[in-house]
Protein backbone atom coordinates (compact mmCIF):
# COMPACT_ATOMS: atom_id res chain seq x y z
CA UNK A 1 0.00 0.00 0.00
CA UNK A 2 1.05 3.28 -0.85
CA UNK A 3 1.66 6.33 1.43
CA UNK A 4 -1.39 8.36 -0.45
CA UNK A 5 -3.44 5.44 0.16
CA UNK A 6 -2.73 4.21 3.74
CA UNK A 7 -4.16 7.74 4.65
CA UNK A 8 -6.71 7.96 2.27
CA UNK A 9 -7.86 4.65 3.90
CA UNK A 10 -8.02 6.42 7.61
CA UNK A 11 -9.96 9.36 6.18
CA UNK A 12 -13.48 8.94 7.18
CA UNK A 13 -15.62 8.06 4.19
CA UNK A 14 -17.92 10.75 2.97
CA UNK A 15 -22.12 10.08 3.87
CA UNK A 16 -23.91 9.32 0.47
CA UNK A 17 -26.92 11.47 0.98
CA UNK A 18 -27.95 10.48 -2.38
CA UNK A 19 -27.43 7.02 -1.79
CA UNK A 20 -29.62 7.29 1.12
CA UNK A 21 -32.31 9.38 -0.59
CA UNK A 22 -32.76 6.20 -3.23
CA UNK A 23 -34.04 4.69 -0.01
CA UNK A 24 -36.66 6.69 0.90
CA UNK A 25 -39.50 6.58 -1.40
CA UNK A 26 -41.46 9.44 0.36
CA UNK A 27 -39.25 11.71 -0.45
CA UNK A 28 -39.27 11.31 -4.00
CA UNK A 29 -42.87 13.49 -4.27
CA UNK A 30 -43.69 16.75 -5.00
CA UNK A 31 -46.39 19.19 -2.71
CA UNK A 32 -48.42 21.90 -3.90
CA UNK A 33 -46.84 21.39 -7.07
CA UNK A 34 -43.43 21.49 -5.27
CA UNK A 35 -40.85 19.32 -4.90
CA UNK A 36 -40.66 18.25 -0.90
CA UNK A 37 -38.41 19.47 1.48
CA UNK A 38 -39.31 17.32 4.35
CA UNK A 39 -37.75 18.55 7.56
CA UNK A 40 -40.51 17.13 10.52
CA UNK A 41 -38.29 14.32 11.15
CA UNK A 42 -38.26 14.80 14.30
CA UNK A 43 -42.06 14.56 14.48
CA UNK A 44 -41.86 11.42 12.55
CA UNK A 45 -38.90 9.89 10.15
CA UNK A 46 -39.50 8.84 7.06
CA UNK A 47 -39.15 5.20 6.31
CA UNK A 48 -36.70 3.33 3.92
CA UNK A 49 -37.79 0.51 1.70
CA UNK A 50 -36.77 -1.90 3.82
CA UNK A 51 -38.65 -1.20 6.82
CA UNK A 52 -41.93 -1.08 4.67
CA UNK A 53 -41.00 -4.50 3.35
CA UNK A 54 -40.00 -6.09 6.50
CA UNK A 55 -43.64 -4.93 7.57
CA UNK A 56 -45.27 -6.35 4.19
CA UNK A 57 -43.49 -9.01 4.47
CA UNK A 58 -45.33 -10.23 7.98
CA UNK A 59 -48.89 -9.68 6.70
CA UNK A 60 -48.18 -11.50 3.50
CA UNK A 61 -46.03 -14.32 4.68
CA UNK A 62 -45.95 -14.63 8.14
CA UNK A 63 -49.37 -13.78 9.43
CA UNK A 64 -49.84 -15.69 13.18
CA UNK A 65 -49.85 -14.64 16.96
CA UNK A 66 -46.87 -15.04 18.93
CA UNK A 67 -45.58 -17.55 22.20
CA UNK A 68 -48.84 -19.06 21.57
CA UNK A 69 -49.13 -22.22 19.28
CA UNK A 70 -47.13 -24.70 18.01
CA UNK A 71 -47.66 -23.89 14.15
CA UNK A 72 -44.71 -23.14 11.80
CA UNK A 73 -46.39 -19.97 11.21
CA UNK A 74 -46.39 -18.84 14.60
CA UNK A 75 -42.94 -19.81 15.36
CA UNK A 76 -41.77 -18.06 12.10
CA UNK A 77 -43.58 -14.84 13.89
CA UNK A 78 -42.16 -15.63 17.35
CA UNK A 79 -39.14 -16.20 16.08
CA UNK A 80 -39.54 -12.55 13.92
CA UNK A 81 -40.51 -10.90 16.83
CA UNK A 82 -37.75 -11.99 19.48
CA UNK A 83 -34.98 -11.51 16.72
CA UNK A 84 -36.45 -7.46 17.03
CA UNK A 85 -35.62 -7.60 20.69
CA UNK A 86 -32.23 -8.96 20.08
CA UNK A 87 -31.95 -6.01 17.41
CA UNK A 88 -33.26 -3.27 19.97
CA UNK A 89 -31.33 -5.02 22.97
CA UNK A 90 -27.89 -4.72 20.83
CA UNK A 91 -28.37 -1.60 19.69
CA UNK A 92 -29.19 -0.15 23.03
CA UNK A 93 -26.21 -1.83 24.42
CA UNK A 94 -28.33 -3.58 26.85
CA UNK A 95 -26.93 -6.74 28.61
CA UNK A 96 -29.89 -8.83 27.46
CA UNK A 97 -32.48 -8.90 24.96
CA UNK A 98 -35.11 -9.73 28.20
CA UNK A 99 -34.23 -5.93 29.06
CA UNK A 100 -36.09 -4.58 26.27
CA UNK A 101 -39.96 -4.42 26.35
CA UNK A 102 -41.92 -3.36 23.10
CA UNK A 103 -44.36 -0.73 23.84
CA UNK A 104 -46.30 1.90 21.61
CA UNK A 105 -43.88 4.04 21.95
CA UNK A 106 -42.21 6.88 24.25
CA UNK A 107 -45.16 7.95 25.82
CA UNK A 108 -46.58 4.67 26.45
CA UNK A 109 -43.00 3.72 27.87
CA UNK A 110 -42.70 6.40 30.20
CA UNK A 111 -46.56 5.76 31.32
CA UNK A 112 -45.81 2.27 32.41
CA UNK A 113 -42.41 3.84 34.35
CA UNK A 114 -44.73 6.33 36.13
CA UNK A 115 -47.49 3.72 37.19
CA UNK A 116 -44.97 1.25 37.92
CA UNK A 117 -41.74 2.53 39.28
CA UNK A 118 -43.12 5.78 40.09
CA UNK A 119 -46.06 4.41 41.95
CA UNK A 120 -43.87 1.76 44.39
CA UNK A 121 -41.27 4.13 45.22
CA UNK A 122 -42.65 7.48 45.97
CA UNK A 123 -44.09 8.73 49.33
CA UNK A 124 -45.92 11.80 50.83
CA UNK A 125 -42.47 14.31 50.55
CA UNK A 126 -40.32 12.50 47.69
CA UNK A 127 -39.48 14.36 44.59
CA UNK A 128 -39.36 13.21 41.00
CA UNK A 129 -36.78 15.51 39.27
CA UNK A 130 -37.64 16.91 35.37
CA UNK A 131 -35.92 19.29 33.11
CA UNK A 132 -37.45 22.59 32.42
CA UNK A 133 -37.14 21.16 28.49
CA UNK A 134 -39.08 17.80 29.15
CA UNK A 135 -41.63 16.68 26.10
CA UNK A 136 -45.42 16.20 27.72
CA UNK A 137 -44.85 12.78 27.71
CA UNK A 138 -42.00 12.90 29.93
CA UNK A 139 -43.51 15.38 32.36
CA UNK A 140 -47.33 14.96 32.73
CA UNK A 141 -47.21 10.79 33.24
CA UNK A 142 -44.91 11.71 36.49
CA UNK A 143 -47.35 14.71 37.42
CA UNK A 144 -50.14 12.21 37.61
CA UNK A 145 -47.93 9.97 39.82
CA UNK A 146 -47.05 12.57 42.11
CA UNK A 147 -50.49 13.45 42.19
CA UNK A 148 -51.45 9.57 43.24
CA UNK A 149 -48.90 9.46 45.77
CA UNK A 150 -48.11 12.57 47.22
CA UNK A 151 -44.83 13.16 45.84
CA UNK A 152 -43.76 16.60 44.20
CA UNK A 153 -42.61 17.31 40.76
CA UNK A 154 -39.61 19.82 40.83
CA UNK A 155 -37.66 21.26 37.82
CA UNK A 156 -34.18 22.11 36.72
CA UNK A 157 -33.97 25.66 34.30
CA UNK A 158 -32.77 25.60 31.30
CA UNK A 159 -30.39 28.49 30.67
CA UNK A 160 -31.32 31.20 27.84
CA UNK A 161 -29.47 28.73 25.08
CA UNK A 162 -31.35 26.04 25.57
CA UNK A 163 -28.82 24.32 28.26
CA UNK A 164 -28.81 21.82 31.02
CA UNK A 165 -25.99 22.76 33.41
CA UNK A 166 -24.25 20.36 36.17
CA UNK A 167 -24.73 22.90 38.16
CA UNK A 168 -28.53 23.66 37.92
CA UNK A 169 -28.87 19.92 38.38
CA UNK A 170 -26.76 19.81 41.47
CA UNK A 171 -28.94 22.52 43.33
CA UNK A 172 -32.02 20.95 42.45
CA UNK A 173 -30.84 17.45 43.64
CA UNK A 174 -31.72 16.40 47.04
CA UNK A 175 -32.14 13.39 49.29
CA UNK A 176 -35.66 13.72 48.55
CA UNK A 177 -35.18 13.14 45.06
CA UNK A 178 -36.14 9.10 44.34
CA UNK A 179 -36.50 9.50 40.20
CA UNK A 180 -34.93 11.86 37.73
CA UNK A 181 -36.53 11.48 34.41
CA UNK A 182 -34.96 13.38 31.45
CA UNK A 183 -34.71 14.01 27.86
CA UNK A 184 -31.02 12.80 26.25
CA UNK A 185 -32.39 15.12 22.92
CA UNK A 186 -34.69 18.13 23.54
CA UNK A 187 -37.69 17.86 20.52
CA UNK A 188 -38.17 21.58 20.84
CA UNK A 189 -34.46 23.37 20.97
CA UNK A 190 -32.62 19.99 19.70
CA UNK A 191 -30.67 20.53 23.04
CA UNK A 192 -28.15 17.02 23.35
CA UNK A 193 -28.27 16.75 27.50
CA UNK A 194 -25.14 15.23 29.41
CA UNK A 195 -26.70 12.45 30.27
CA UNK A 196 -23.62 10.68 31.74
CA UNK A 197 -23.11 12.96 34.19
CA UNK A 198 -26.40 13.71 35.04
CA UNK A 199 -26.97 10.09 36.05
CA UNK A 200 -23.77 9.87 37.88
CA UNK A 201 -24.81 13.09 40.05
CA UNK A 202 -28.21 11.42 40.35
CA UNK A 203 -26.75 7.94 41.47
CA UNK A 204 -24.50 9.53 43.97
CA UNK A 205 -28.02 11.29 45.11
CA UNK A 206 -29.66 7.65 45.54
CA UNK A 207 -32.08 8.55 42.50
CA UNK A 208 -33.05 5.96 39.65
CA UNK A 209 -32.40 7.61 36.18
CA UNK A 210 -34.80 7.38 33.38
CA UNK A 211 -34.11 8.29 30.18
CA UNK A 212 -36.68 9.64 27.06
CA UNK A 213 -34.30 9.13 23.91
CA UNK A 214 -37.23 9.64 21.65
CA UNK A 215 -35.41 12.24 19.65
CA UNK A 216 -30.97 10.95 20.53
CA UNK A 217 -31.91 7.55 18.89
CA UNK A 218 -32.04 8.39 15.34
CA UNK A 219 -28.73 10.88 15.78
CA UNK A 220 -26.46 9.50 18.53
CA UNK A 221 -24.78 6.62 19.37
CA UNK A 222 -26.36 4.78 22.54
CA UNK A 223 -25.01 2.98 25.09
CA UNK A 224 -27.29 2.89 28.28
CA UNK A 225 -24.54 0.94 30.33
CA UNK A 226 -22.25 3.38 29.23
CA UNK A 227 -24.65 6.75 29.81
CA UNK A 228 -25.83 4.80 33.12
CA UNK A 229 -29.38 4.81 32.33
CA UNK A 230 -31.39 3.03 34.15
CA UNK A 231 -34.41 3.31 31.95
CA UNK A 232 -34.06 4.08 28.63
CA UNK A 233 -37.02 5.14 26.18
CA UNK A 234 -37.61 5.60 22.17
CA UNK A 235 -40.19 5.58 19.34
CA UNK A 236 -39.55 3.31 16.46
CA UNK A 237 -41.04 5.78 14.23
CA UNK A 238 -38.36 8.60 14.97
CA UNK A 239 -35.63 6.25 14.39
CA UNK A 240 -37.43 5.57 10.53
CA UNK A 241 -39.18 2.22 11.44
CA UNK A 242 -42.93 1.88 11.83
CA UNK A 243 -45.28 4.11 14.54
CA UNK A 244 -47.09 2.45 17.22
CA UNK A 245 -43.72 0.15 18.40
CA UNK A 246 -41.30 1.32 20.83
CA UNK A 247 -39.65 0.03 23.76
CA UNK A 248 -38.61 -0.02 27.13
CA UNK A 249 -34.88 -0.45 28.52
CA UNK A 250 -34.79 -1.45 32.05
CA UNK A 251 -31.55 -2.60 34.10
CA UNK A 252 -32.59 -5.69 34.98
CA UNK A 253 -31.87 -6.10 38.68
CA UNK A 254 -34.87 -2.77 38.77
CA UNK A 255 -37.27 -3.85 35.72
CA UNK A 256 -37.82 -7.13 37.20
CA UNK A 257 -38.95 -5.99 40.99
CA UNK A 258 -41.66 -3.77 39.23
CA UNK A 259 -45.00 -4.65 39.62
CA UNK A 260 -47.05 -5.28 36.18
CA UNK A 261 -49.11 -2.50 34.99
CA UNK A 262 -51.33 -4.18 32.59
CA UNK A 263 -53.45 -7.67 33.16
CA UNK A 264 -53.88 -10.02 30.43
CA UNK A 265 -52.66 -13.17 27.95
CA UNK A 266 -49.14 -13.45 27.91
CA UNK A 267 -47.93 -11.85 31.01
CA UNK A 268 -49.19 -14.54 33.47
CA UNK A 269 -47.98 -17.93 34.91
CA UNK A 270 -51.13 -19.30 36.57
CA UNK A 271 -54.22 -17.89 36.81
CA UNK A 272 -57.06 -18.97 39.17
CA UNK A 273 -60.15 -16.65 40.88
CA UNK A 274 -58.68 -16.51 43.76
CA UNK A 275 -54.83 -15.43 42.69
CA UNK A 276 -52.27 -14.58 39.39
CA UNK A 277 -48.85 -15.17 39.30
CA UNK A 278 -47.01 -13.12 36.81
CA UNK A 279 -43.96 -14.14 34.33
CA UNK A 280 -40.87 -12.37 34.23
CA UNK A 281 -39.02 -9.89 32.18
CA UNK A 282 -40.31 -9.00 29.23
CA UNK A 283 -43.39 -10.72 29.22
CA UNK A 284 -44.28 -9.66 32.50
CA UNK A 285 -45.40 -6.45 30.61
CA UNK A 286 -46.57 -6.97 27.52
CA UNK A 287 -49.95 -8.14 27.87
CA UNK A 288 -52.11 -8.76 25.20
CA UNK A 289 -51.17 -9.38 21.49
CA UNK A 290 -48.00 -6.99 20.95
CA UNK A 291 -47.67 -5.04 17.59
CA UNK A 292 -45.60 -7.72 15.79
CA UNK A 293 -45.29 -6.68 12.46
CA UNK A 294 -44.40 -3.11 13.71
CA UNK A 295 -41.80 -4.48 16.03
CA UNK A 296 -40.33 -6.67 13.21
CA UNK A 297 -40.64 -3.49 10.98
CA UNK A 298 -38.49 -1.75 13.83
CA UNK A 299 -36.19 -4.42 13.95
CA UNK A 300 -35.34 -3.68 9.85
CA UNK A 301 -35.04 0.20 10.98
CA UNK A 302 -32.27 -0.61 13.36
CA UNK A 303 -30.36 -2.78 10.49
CA UNK A 304 -30.90 0.15 8.43
CA UNK A 305 -29.11 2.22 10.45
CA UNK A 306 -26.50 0.26 12.52
CA UNK A 307 -25.12 -0.90 8.76
CA UNK A 308 -24.33 3.09 7.98
CA UNK A 309 -21.20 4.39 8.75
CA UNK A 310 -22.30 6.10 12.05
CA UNK A 311 -19.08 8.49 12.25
CA UNK A 312 -19.80 9.69 8.68
CA UNK A 313 -23.60 10.04 9.56
CA UNK A 314 -23.15 12.00 12.25
CA UNK A 315 -20.56 14.68 10.35
CA UNK A 316 -23.42 15.04 7.54
CA UNK A 317 -26.00 15.62 10.15
CA UNK A 318 -23.62 18.00 11.77
CA UNK A 319 -23.29 20.16 8.26
CA UNK A 320 -26.88 20.05 7.35
CA UNK A 321 -27.43 21.56 11.18
CA UNK A 322 -24.42 24.13 10.76
CA UNK A 323 -25.75 25.20 7.47
CA UNK A 324 -29.39 25.60 8.80
CA UNK A 325 -27.90 27.55 11.43
CA UNK A 326 -25.63 29.77 9.67
CA UNK A 327 -28.15 30.28 6.66
CA UNK A 328 -31.58 30.98 8.73
CA UNK A 329 -29.95 33.44 11.41
CA UNK A 330 -28.86 35.73 8.26
CA UNK A 331 -32.54 36.29 7.83
CA UNK A 332 -33.49 39.58 9.05
CA UNK A 333 -35.90 39.30 11.78
CA UNK A 334 -35.92 35.61 11.92
CA UNK A 335 -34.00 34.67 15.69
CA UNK A 336 -33.55 31.03 16.34
CA UNK A 337 -34.56 29.70 19.79
CA UNK A 338 -32.53 27.09 21.52
CA UNK A 339 -28.76 27.37 20.46
CA UNK A 340 -26.99 25.31 23.02
CA UNK A 341 -23.50 23.89 21.77
CA UNK A 342 -24.35 20.28 21.19
CA UNK A 343 -27.68 19.67 19.47
CA UNK A 344 -29.39 17.29 17.28
CA UNK A 345 -30.71 18.49 14.15
CA UNK A 346 -33.34 20.59 15.03
CA UNK A 347 -33.92 24.08 14.73
CA UNK A 348 -36.94 26.10 15.87
CA UNK A 349 -36.81 29.66 15.40
CA UNK A 350 -39.64 32.37 15.17
CA UNK A 351 -40.28 35.45 12.88
CA UNK A 352 -41.08 38.64 13.77
CA UNK A 353 -44.53 39.89 12.46
CA UNK A 354 -45.36 36.74 11.12
CA UNK A 355 -47.21 33.54 13.86
CA UNK A 356 -45.45 30.16 13.43
CA UNK A 357 -48.74 28.54 12.02
CA UNK A 358 -49.23 31.24 9.16
CA UNK A 359 -45.19 30.44 8.27
CA UNK A 360 -45.86 27.03 8.34
CA UNK A 361 -48.95 27.35 6.06
CA UNK A 362 -46.86 29.42 3.53
CA UNK A 363 -43.75 27.50 3.54
CA UNK A 364 -46.00 24.24 2.92
CA UNK A 365 -47.07 25.89 -0.25
CA UNK A 366 -43.32 25.68 -0.89
CA UNK A 367 -43.10 22.19 -0.91
CA UNK A 368 -41.35 22.87 2.96
CA UNK A 369 -42.84 20.76 5.46
CA UNK A 370 -41.54 22.19 8.83
CA UNK A 371 -43.84 21.88 12.08
CA UNK A 372 -45.65 24.64 13.97
CA UNK A 373 -46.88 24.45 17.45
CA UNK A 374 -45.57 24.28 21.24
CA UNK A 375 -43.98 20.47 20.21
CA UNK A 376 -45.71 19.30 23.48
CA UNK A 377 -43.26 21.41 25.29
CA UNK A 378 -45.62 24.33 26.53
CA UNK A 379 -43.57 25.04 29.60
CA UNK A 380 -40.72 25.79 27.32
CA UNK A 381 -42.92 27.89 25.16
CA UNK A 382 -43.40 30.20 28.52
CA UNK A 383 -39.75 30.13 29.31
CA UNK A 384 -38.73 31.84 25.94
CA UNK A 385 -41.71 33.64 26.05
CA UNK A 386 -42.96 32.87 22.90
CA UNK A 387 -46.84 31.21 22.12
CA UNK A 388 -45.00 29.02 19.34
CA UNK A 389 -42.13 28.54 17.20
CA UNK A 390 -41.75 26.73 13.58
CA UNK A 391 -39.44 23.99 13.44
CA UNK A 392 -37.32 22.26 11.19
CA UNK A 393 -35.66 18.80 12.06
CA UNK A 394 -33.31 17.37 9.76
CA UNK A 395 -32.96 13.13 9.26
CA UNK A 396 -30.28 11.28 7.09
CA UNK A 397 -31.59 12.00 4.14
CA UNK A 398 -31.59 15.96 4.42
CA UNK A 399 -29.39 18.16 2.23
CA UNK A 400 -28.60 21.86 2.24
CA UNK A 401 -30.61 22.13 -1.22
CA UNK A 402 -33.26 21.30 1.21
CA UNK A 403 -32.10 23.97 3.40
CA UNK A 404 -31.88 26.70 1.14
CA UNK A 405 -35.86 25.77 -0.37
CA UNK A 406 -36.75 26.62 3.55
CA UNK A 407 -34.52 30.09 3.36
CA UNK A 408 -36.23 31.07 0.17
CA UNK A 409 -40.07 29.96 1.36
CA UNK A 410 -39.29 32.02 4.51
CA UNK A 411 -38.51 34.86 2.78
CA UNK A 412 -40.44 34.28 0.54
CA UNK A 413 -43.52 34.60 3.44
CA UNK A 414 -41.92 37.88 4.66
CA UNK A 415 -42.28 39.57 1.73
CA UNK A 416 -45.78 38.59 2.18
CA UNK A 417 -45.69 39.88 5.49
CA UNK A 418 -43.83 42.97 4.61
N1 LIG B 1 -42.68 14.51 19.82
C1 LIG B 1 -42.86 14.77 18.43
C2 LIG B 1 -42.36 16.13 18.03
O1 LIG B 1 -41.57 16.72 18.70
C3 LIG B 1 -44.24 14.54 17.98
O2 LIG B 1 -42.74 16.63 17.01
Amino acid sequence: MTETTAARSLAPAPFDVERVRRDFPALHQEVHGKPLAYLDSAATALKPRVVIEAVDRMYERDTANVNRAVHLLSQRATLAYEGAREKVAKFLGAKEPAEVVFVRGTTEGVNLLAQTLGRTKLRPGDEVLITELEHHSNLVPWQMACEATGATLSVVPVTDEGEVTLRAFREKLSPSTKIVAVAHASNTLGTVLPVREIAELCHEAGAVVVVDGAQAVPHLTVDVQALGADFYVFSGHKLYGPTGIGAVYGRRALFEALPPWQGGGSMIHTVTFRKTTYKGLPDRFEAGTPDIAGAVGLGAAVDYVSALDRAALASHEKDVLDYATSRLSKVPGLRIVGTAPDKIGVVSFVVEGIHPHDLGTLVDGEGVAVRTGHHCTQPLMERYSVPATARASFGMYTTRAEIDQLVRAVEKAKELFS
